[in-house]
């Protein structure tokens, strides 16, 4: 992906270094790749988007319960879902530099490093002729590409590079013709740092193995979860047992996971350790919608999302996911026009999977997913339930009654409709009947629906959205620029900033204190008493404060405050009392 805007991102990152809100992980030892810690700030940033995000999907929903499970649970967790196996990127080595990387990532390794900048250069007005290059190779191309065939032996690959410039149209073409030597069959895979041949890709699995006791043997390897959603999955006999649920409900958690990536790039976006927001959302198989509302409501039928119905089909639940999801992001901050729904094609899907839609946010490295949404079938519990031998089925007395009330023909005719219809998708006619005599008896592994999301990546979209700068022109006609982060009120890491206009009154200082201490009880204030009263602005603006209130020598005399809007910059008078109450409606 081209970075579309290369220096937002590291503006965005030293600010956030400058301001607490993310450091290099273990810095003071030059840090430590794809890990990152989040400062005063960035914590609370954090804070806000889970406690948003919880409040939405489980405390205001009457069909969402949580849990919280461990980090390292049963290895065999990790075989039944497919991470053991499959849980990979195709990984490279350079066998001139030594650099590992993800093969797919090459060619934006490329782009946005000194390579891909050297060959977008040798573009400049136009393809390069053959003398053009030859200069480039001798040059330049030792310093930024010093493994590219054609830099290692210049005089040598003149007659191949001038052949071969004919069908060069782009600057990876221009690359991957300067890393192939002459008389070579195939063209090198070029890396990306130096120009040197990279080994075929390997699948290289992603999970972090650690050894639970104390005796390192094979045995007792375990893995930090690459995913929260696993748990939810291994804990449904449960949290259903106990939670006083039926299907449709979710199961949400939010922590830690842990992936090994090859390439951790793009700031936070990519880490290594990072945190997720997961609902798996149990539904009625299509089927048993059918037998017990006589139809399914599919996206054809045009439904009203609004309004849930018993007879909805995972199409419509997984449509309805989309739109929640959506409308928690906009809460959020994120204006509805800077992110896309990508829905996956056909090819790009799991084979267990139905749907999945990606919501894909315009970074400044690109547009890149932000969280996803995922019909999911049956696959996960199936799996448990193959895997551990215990059973993932619920019991519905309803769906028991209904097809009771079928006789055989009607039974033999629905059987027969579900088993073409599983056909049609690829899967057994025999599969097919044995599912339908368990509908039958009221039996059923429920489906699941997946929006899945990620803290680190959410913070950063509202980094990227919320940074702007502006040039300000104050009353004596100065101007100078400042940096402002417009977070969403009710996401930004401190609410409100109090200042005391001097802090060598103790009169004035006192009730600037007593004020401050009754906010604070409620929201994440902030207290201010040094500089001037425009420097402490410039501080918060940076900070992302929407608010800010100075207590000065008229508070002593009518109880009033000023209150300064971190976007208009408008200052207003009010009661402390009238404060409370703006500030109630805004940030609750
Ligand atoms: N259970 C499904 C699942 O884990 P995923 O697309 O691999 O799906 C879901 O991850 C979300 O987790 C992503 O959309 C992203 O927000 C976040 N995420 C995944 N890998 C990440 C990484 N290496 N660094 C930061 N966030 C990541």
């Amino acid at each position: 992906m081209q970075n579309t805007e290369p220096n937002k991102l590291e503006t965005i990152a030293s600010l956030c270094k400058r301001r607490g809100f993310i450091f290099q992980s273990s810095e003071i030892y030059d840090g430590i790749s794809g890990f990152w810690d989040y400062g005063p700030l960035g914590c609370e940033l954090k804070r806000n988007i889970k406690e948003s995000w919880w409040r939405q999907t489980v405390r205001l929903r009457e069909d969402v319960v949580g849990i919280e499970a461990t980090i390292i649970m049963h290895p065999a967790i990790w075989k039944a879902s497919g991470h053991l196996d499959t849980f990979s990127d195709p990984m490279s080595m350079c066998r001139d530099c030594k650099k590992l990387l993800r093969s797919d990532h090459a060619w934006d390794i490329f782009a946005d490093g000194d390579t891909g900048g050297a060959m977008a250069d040798l573009f400049a007005g136009g393809a390069p002729d053959i003398g053009r290059v030859v200069a480039w190779i001798k040059g330049r191309g030792k310093g930024v590409a010093p493994n590219l065939a054609a830099v290692k032996a210049p005089d040598a690959s003149i007659p191949h590079l001038a052949a071969g410039l004919a069908s060069v149209t782009s600057s990876r073409d221009l690359y991957t013709l300067l890393a192939t030597p002459a008389g070579a069959t195939a063209p090198t895979r070029a890396c990306p740092h130096c120009g040197g041949d990279m080994t075929e890709p390997r699948p290289f699995n992603l999970m972090f193995k650690t050894i639970v006791g104390p005796v390192e043997d094979p045995a007792n390897v375990a893995y930090l979860r690459p995913e929260t959603a696993q748990a939810i999955f291994a804990q449904f006999p449960n949290v259903y047992a106990t939670a006083r649920q039926t299907v449709p409900f979710g199961i949400a958690q939010m922590g830690k996971a842990f992936r090994n990536e090859v390439t951790p790039r793009n700031y936070t976006f990519r880490s290594r350790e990072f945190e997720q927001m997961e609902l798996e959302f149990f539904i009625k198989p299509d089927e048993a919608v059918e037998l017990l509302c006589g139809r399914v409501i599919t996206l054809a039928d045009n439904p009203d999302l609004a309004t849930i119905s018993d007879a909805w089909g995972w199409e419509v639940w997984h449509k309805y996911w989309v739109e929640q999801r959506k409308a928690w992001i906009i809460s959020a901050g994120l204006p509805a026009d800077s992110f896309v729904e990508y829905w996956q094609k056909p090819d790009e899907l799991a084979h267990y999977a139905r749907a999945c839609v990606d919501i894909e946010y315009a970074f400044p490295f690109g547009t890149q997913e932000l969280e996803g949404i995922a019909a999911r079938s049956d696959f996960d519990l199936s799996q448990h339930q193959k895997h551990s031998g215990k059973s993932m089925e619920v019991f519905d007395e309803a769906l028991k009654l209904a097809a009771n009330k079928l006789d055989d023909t009607a039974k033999a005719a629905f059987t027969e409709k579900v088993a073409a219809d599983w056909t049609a998708r690829g899967k057994s006619a025999d599969a097919a009947r044995a599912f339908v005599a368990r509908l039958f008896d009221g039996k059923y592994i429920p489906h699941v629906i997946e929006p899945s999301s990620g803290v680190d990546r959410m913070a950063l979209a509202l980094l990227c959205n919320a940074y702007a700068e502006e040039t300000v022109t104050d009353e004596k006609g100065k101007s100078e620029v400042r940096t402002i982060l417009r977070f969403a009120p009710n996401i930004a890491p401190i609410k409100i900033a109090f200042f005391p206009l001097v802090k060598n009154k103790p009169e004035l200082y006192a009730k600037a204190r007593e004020i401050f201490s009754g906010f604070q009880r409620r929201w994440n204030c902030f207290w201010d008493e040094s500089g001037a009263i425009g420097r402490r602005y410039r501080r918060m603006d940076e900070a992302g404060t929407p608010f800010c209130v100075t207590v000065d020598f008229q508070t002593l005399d009518d109880g009033t405050v000023t209150l300064r809007d971190r976007d208009t910059m408008k200052q207003e008078r009010l009661t402390v009392a009238a404060l409370k109450e703006k500030l109630e409606t805004i940030l609750d």
